[in-house]
């Protein structure tokens, strides 16, 4: 699949198949967060791969998110919060993440609602670093319409608003 086919061809997956992801494409998929741009390159990141049902588990609020146990892999995004642009660049690497794994084949979802002082306790997560977001990987179950989204005349202005 060719990177923009993977970009606009790419949808938040909520439902996966027990296809174990395998480990060179996880790794590539962990590798285009790693080489992601980051504020004066500082890397201010650190990403948890949670493959242990129980772990999975944990990760859970709520029950809107209860698809998270079917993910084969649950990745945990981490920014160290003395840096002030570590939210971004981790948002950045996990985007990257995002769309390495749909170039691949494999689908993910963002996970922005989670308990951050459970989950940090739950990985033993040091205090310096924060929980930023989650995503889901695993290979589709499922292949959902595209969500209605802004029309660029509505959102994009040329030399000025
Ligand atoms: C920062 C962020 C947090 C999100 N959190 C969740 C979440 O907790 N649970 C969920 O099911 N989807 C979550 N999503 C996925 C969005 O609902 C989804 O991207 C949106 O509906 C558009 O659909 P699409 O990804 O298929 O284009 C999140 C997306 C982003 C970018």
């Amino acid at each position: 699949m060719s990177l923009l086919d993977a970009i606009f061809k790419r949808r938040s997956i909520r439902r996966y198949k027990k296809q174990p992801i395998p480990e060179d494409v996880l790794k590539n998929i962990l590798e285009a967060g790693r080489l992601a741009p980051s504020a004066n390159n500082l890397q201010p990141w650190h990403f948890i791969v949670v493959t242990d049902q129980k772990l999975k588990e944990g990760l859970i609020r709520g029950t809107w998110n209860r698809f998270m146990k079917d993910a084969p892999v649950v990745i945990v995004g981490c920014g160290d919060e003395r840096d002030k642009w570590s939210t971004v660049d981790v948002a950045i690497a996990l985007e990257n993440m995002v769309i390495a794994a749909a170039a691949q084949g494999v689908g993910s979802c963002w996970i922005g609602d989670f308990d951050e002082e459970k989950v940090k306790k739950l990985l033993n997560i040091p205090n310096h670093l924060k929980v930023i977001a989650m995503i889901t990987l695993g290979y589709p179950d499922e292949e959902p319409e595209m969500p209605s989204k802004k029309k660029l005349e509505e959102i994009v202005h040329y030399n000025g608003f």
